[in-house]
């Protein structure tokens, strides 16, 4: 009998079947119109129930719950203090990243950047140097609001290399001589996995050991920015000479081997809706230099987050969590939601959209300046936001990080400075979507990408001079 099924199939089935699902209420294109114009053209304050296909402004939090997920959260544990959940998820903790919770100190937070924020807080200072392969941009601006030069090293060498296996891996030679000659005002090396900022490009099990070498040369602890560590770890896994036989537990176990802590936003690999997570290792060279930062970190976050057990999260959260750390590193769910991001990018690819490759483990980027190359939209037009802001009509949210969003207008000489890339990112929740939903997508960006020589211009009518303006800015399309 096992002859007759002894072939391939072009399809896989996904890694999951749905158990629950939202409906789409229903809206003309009239009331888009009115919402966009309401919302200044800006895709954070249009509606998300008008959307339809695809959301895909964020990865984070975003993530569709698994019924096993459901079925623990009904058995959180909403105690005040040192509820049982908590313990349950210390040990999960302890077996998926593989530390040993004697040697390590946990902070619980409501997300990421908070717990970003309680370690800078403690390690910042005028004139130190935190390099990084790239900082993700609340990262940075914890880093650069506690006086920190948050110092971008991602090896840049790789740029147009489309076939690149690890394009996130931070350049060695450059981190040797900074750790070199700036030893004593560099409080610890971080490095970001998968690079979101550089395009949710893995970093190699190698880059990473050889990062913790150089830092142990110079007492240096050496930090994870660990959101997406699981799919990082798919991507050693896959691409990584020796690692093709190990399984994803025992990777993501050596990934945070090499590490004297980490932060981890848990609502991308943690599969959940909320949480965040600080962790040091007790023996870290940190602790030397700031003997009361373990201390101080549980004052600060019984202050603004609560109970240590806890953490901002309720104990539902917290079991949500422990469910979601294990079902993040198995095989099929990666297998799934990478190789559906991968089949968008393609699909993108095939329409003759201009993509940045390799593609990520959680989005796929399209080339704003390549996108408009040959039509008579400069970078000071903002073409991305004329993209992102005309798809709201059509129900579909991507996410302008580029010339508006990275870039900086001086008030002084009325200029705007323009970052490096020039992208619109496509995040893809996880477990959210089925493909059929990403092919629309990519087919309204077809939609536009034709008319590209005609598309209007997107101007700036309110905050283009503010902090964090991509949030908070207003346009018109003329
Ligand atoms: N670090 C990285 C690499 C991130 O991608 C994010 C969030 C954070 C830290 C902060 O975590 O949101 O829980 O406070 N990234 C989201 C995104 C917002 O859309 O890429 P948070």
């Amino acid at each position: 009998m096992k002859d007759f099924v002894d072939f391939d199939t072009k399809n896989k089935p996904r890694p999951h079947v749905n158990s629950l699902v939202r409906l789409h209420n229903d809206f003309t294109l009239e009331d888009r119109i009115k919402a966009a114009e309401d919302a200044g053209w800006n895709g954070f304050q249009f509606p998300s129930e008008m959307l339809r296909g695809g959301d895909l402004l964020s990865d984070s939090g975003t993530t569709t719950l698994t019924v096993e997920q459901f079925a623990a959260m009904v058995t959180g544990d909403e105690s005040y203090g040192s509820n049982w959940g908590y313990f349950q998820l210390l040990n999960t903790m302890a077996d998926v990243f593989g530390i040993d919770l004697d040697e390590w100190e946990i902070f619980l937070f409501h997300q990421g950047r908070a717990a970003e924020h309680a370690l800078f807080t403690q390690i910042g200072g005028e004139g130190l140097i935190v390099p990084s392969n790239n900082f993700f941009d609340t990262t940075r601006a914890n880093a650069e609001n506690n006086k920190i030069d948050a110092r971008d090293l991602v090896d840049t060498r790789v740029k147009h290399d489309i076939a690149h296996p690890f394009k996130g891996n931070i350049n060695l030679e450059k981190l040797a001589e900074l750790l070199e000659t700036e030893t004593k005002n560099i409080p610890m090396v971080l490095s970001t996995i998968t690079n979101n900022t550089g395009g949710g490009q893995p970093v190699s099990m190698e880059n990473l050991r050889e990062t913790k070498k150089l830092c142990d040369k110079y007492n240096i602890p050496f930090f994870l920015d660990a959101c997406r560590f699981a799919e990082n770890a798919w991507f050693v896994k896959t691409r990584e000479e020796g690692y093709s036989d190990a399984d994803i537990s025992d990777i993501v176990r050596e990934e945070f081997s090499y590490s004297d802590g980490f932060t981890i936003s848990l609502k991308k690999d943690g599969l959940s809706n909320m949480g965040g997570l600080l962790a040091i290792k007790k023996t870290s060279p940190l602790m030397k230099k700031h003997p009361n930062m373990l201390e101080n970190i549980r004052d600060h976050q019984i202050l603004v987050e609560g109970h240590p057990t806890y953490g901002g999260l309720s104990g539902r959260d917290l079991m949500t969590l422990s469910v979601g750390l294990e079902t993040v590193t198995r095989q099929d769910y990666l297998d799934g939601r990478i190789g559906q991001v991968h089949e968008f990018g393609r699909y993108l690819k095939e329409l003759g959209i201009p993509v940045l490759e390799p593609f990520g483990g959680h989005a796929v980027y399209i080339d704003i300046d390549r996108f408009f190359e040959g039509t008579n939209i400069e970078r000071k037009d903002f073409g991305g936001i004329t993209v992102t802001a005309l798809l709201l009509l059509k129900g579909v949210r991507l996410c302008e990080l580029g010339a508006f969003a990275f870039g900086t207008f001086n008030p002084e000489t009325g200029e705007e400075i323009f970052p490096e890339h020039n992208y619109i990112r496509c995040a893809i929740p996880r477990n959210k979507y089925e493909i059929q939903d990403l092919y629309y997508v990519a087919d309204c960006v077809k939609g536009l990408y034709d008319q590209r020589h005609s598309l209007p211009k997107a101007i700036p009518v309110y905050g283009k001079d503010k902090t964090l303006r991509h949030f908070k800015a207003r346009f018109e399309l003329k």
